[in-house]
């Protein structure tokens, strides 16, 4: 199903004006959909399922009505205070899941550490009812509650997510790897989490290709020998860090690309592969998130994955 739940920035428009526009009939021209799903359970007894065409093709898909549940004690975790300062969130690492960057009193974070991982488990059970091409090959990437207002984080330009931007990290090297994202908006005062979503990934690399310039030799050898990235990083790498950085800094960019604005109210659950929806986060606090990995050969359309985009623009293997 496709909705006219996003309001559409008009060219024309500077940043925070056309953030007040009224809510378009249809999604803006050029611009990835968000597709709404009635599913209420995160079991397996859902209804939608299959649904691997629509979000490799790069679709949002969001549950408006898949809230998750907070228990009576649990509540008092929705305070920014259980976060470290030092830390954005609070996580749960895979394999051996402990917990990071949680603040507060000790004593509850035992139950704190129970929530995510129960978050993990519901998302990991959804997106294996959505996805089940996925089975067996879906592998766990961290989980976390992220209690801090968006509005509040003061930060670099390049570590900036209200910038439009596919996700890329310096020191984690994907290596083409997809990166799929479960978020869960669990604001209690009727809070939403406020997206801008951006360009289809093919348009998006186009803009930025032109400019691209590739890695010195050596440097990515270094860079895994000096311990600064977790692996080698790959040319795959390096396009997509060039494609987050100078979409970042690109302030024409941020104000006048295809964009639309989304509004997930909380009780709502959306389902991304953010290594390919350039997305920026405008405004909200308290969200639930669960990364997830998968392999491009694993995809049901490989063709789709950022790596196989990339490739065919720049006519040669990205390994
Ligand atoms: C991001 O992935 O860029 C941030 C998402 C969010 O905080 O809503
Ligand atoms: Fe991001």
């Amino acid at each position: 199903m496709n909705i006219g739940m996003s309001r559409v920035f008009s060219l024309a428009d500077g940043w925070a004006e056309s953030r007040h526009s009224v809510p378009a009939e249809h999604p803006a021209a050029g611009v990835t959909p968000v597709h709404e799903h009635p599913d209420a359970t995160w079991a397996d007894d859902g209804p939608t399922r299959g649904v691997e065409a629509e979000v490799e093709d790069g679709a949002v898909l969001s549950f408006p009505q898949l809230a998750f549940r907070f228990s009576d004690k649990e509540r008092a975790f929705l305070d920014e205070h259980w976060a470290d300062p030092k830390a954005k969130n609070i996580s749960v690492r895979w394999p051996a899941g402990e917990l990071r960057g949680a603040a507060g009193d000790p004593a509850r974070h035992a139950e704190l550490r129970a929530l995510i991982v129960r978050y993990a488990e519901y998302s990991e059970s959804l997106a294996l009812r959505l996805f089940p091409h996925y089975r067996g090959r879906l592998r766990r990437g961290n989980s976390s509650f992220r209690p801090i207002d968006v509005a509040g984080r003061e930060t670099s330009w390049r570590k900036d997510d209200t910038r439009l931007h596919v996700d890329a990290f310096p020191s984690n090297p994907m290596q083409g790897t997809r990166l799929l994202r479960v978020f869960s908006n669990v604001n209690p005062n009727g809070q939403p989490r406020h997206w801008r979503i951006g360009e289809p990934f093919a348009a998006h690399a186009r803009r930025y290709l032109a400019s691209y310039t590739r890695p010195l030799p050596g440097s990515a050898w270094l860079m895994h020998r000096l311990g600064l990235t977790k692996r080698r990083r790959t040319e795959y790498d390096h396009v997509m860090l060039q494609l987050h950085d100078h979409a970042k800094a690109d302030i024409e960019f941020q104000r006048k690309s295809p964009q639309a604005e989304a509004f997930f109210a909380p009780g709502t659950t959306w389902v991304v592969y953010s290594d390919q929806v350039p997305h920026a986060a405008m405004g909200g606090q308290f969200m639930m998130e669960q990364t997830f990995y998968l392999d491009v050969e694993d995809l049901q359309r490989p063709e789709t994955s950022p790596l196989r985009t990339l490739e065919r623009l720049l006519h040669r293997p990205l390994k």
